[in-house]
């Protein structure tokens, strides 16, 4: 059904997650084999209390993942997004997810709704740096304070540019495609019922169930979402 939906679907909006960059090589945060969650827990790593009580063992797990963002590199499925976006066919994607996958394979209308890895900020003066200082092993603003990534960490708010973004596009949706996201948090997870609750047909591809499924017209369990985004480009494969 998905196929036809997307053929007649005026106003596409796509809501990512981890799952859709598992493909490049970055692990999610809680699917049962590989979540990164599964073996440290959040509050003690992605959280502003961390980086006060816990800096260096707070720089040492974001520089991995920040190396991990340089060395993997966006898959077929990424590039098939930012292509249907070309096509008119996707008009926007709000992503949970900070590797910038969405935008290194082309795609414009992004947003970034838990920030990004590629830039760093100072903690004391907001001061901008790139994330390749983290690559240099440089941890310090020229103020003093330490440099930490743009991201939104547990106990802080979601940038509010990107929040009113995704709330505009996700009132415009007529199909609304969430792609490998346990939809655990909030208010991320909001989006998918927004949409639905202002008309959209909802459809969750995740390798996993999720507490939201029961509100889609379709969920997808047994895909892995870059074998199904090429599928779902193909001309030859049924509905
Ligand atoms: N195809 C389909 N589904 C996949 C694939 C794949 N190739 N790989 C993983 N998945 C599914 C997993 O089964 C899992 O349920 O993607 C889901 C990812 O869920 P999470 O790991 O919870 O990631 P996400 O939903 O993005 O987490 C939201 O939590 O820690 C915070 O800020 C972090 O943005 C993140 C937020």
């Amino acid at each position: 059904m998905v196929k036809k939906w997307l053929r007649e679907s005026d106003y596409t909006v796509i809501f990512t997650g981890a799952g859709m960059s598992t493909e490049s090589g970055l692990p999610d945060f809680r699917s049962s084999k590989q979540g990164m969650w599964n073996k440290k827990d959040p509050s003690k790593i992605a959280s502003t209390r961390a980086l006060n009580e816990n800096v260096q063992e707070f720089i040492s797990f974001y520089r991995e993942r920040v190396l991990g963002v340089k060395e993997y590199k966006p898959h077929k499925g990424h590039f098939i997004l930012a292509d249907w976006e070309k096509k008119g066919t996707v008009k926007h994607i709000i992503t949970q997810n900070v590797d910038g996958f969405h935008q290194q394979a082309g795609s414009k209308h992004v947003s970034e709704l838990h920030g990004t890895l590629q830039k760093l900020h100072c903690q004391s003066c907001g001061k901008e740096y790139s994330s390749e200082e983290y690559i240099h092993q440089e941890y310090y603003c020229t103020c003093g304070g330490v440099l930490r990534p743009s991201i939104v960490l547990f106990g802080e708010s979601l940038p509010e540019e990107a929040f009113h973004t995704a709330y505009e596009e996700a009132v415009k949706a007529d199909l609304f495609i969430v792609l490998g996201s346990s939809l655990s948090v909030t208010p991320a997870n909001q989006f998918p019922l927004i949409a639905k609750e202002h008309g959209a047909k909802l459809v969750i591809v995740n390798m996993e169930k999720t507490d939201f499924d029961r509100y889609a017209d379709e969920v997808i369990h047994d895909r892995k979402i870059g074998e199904l985004l090429v599928e779902l480009n193909s001309n030859d494969s049924p509905e």
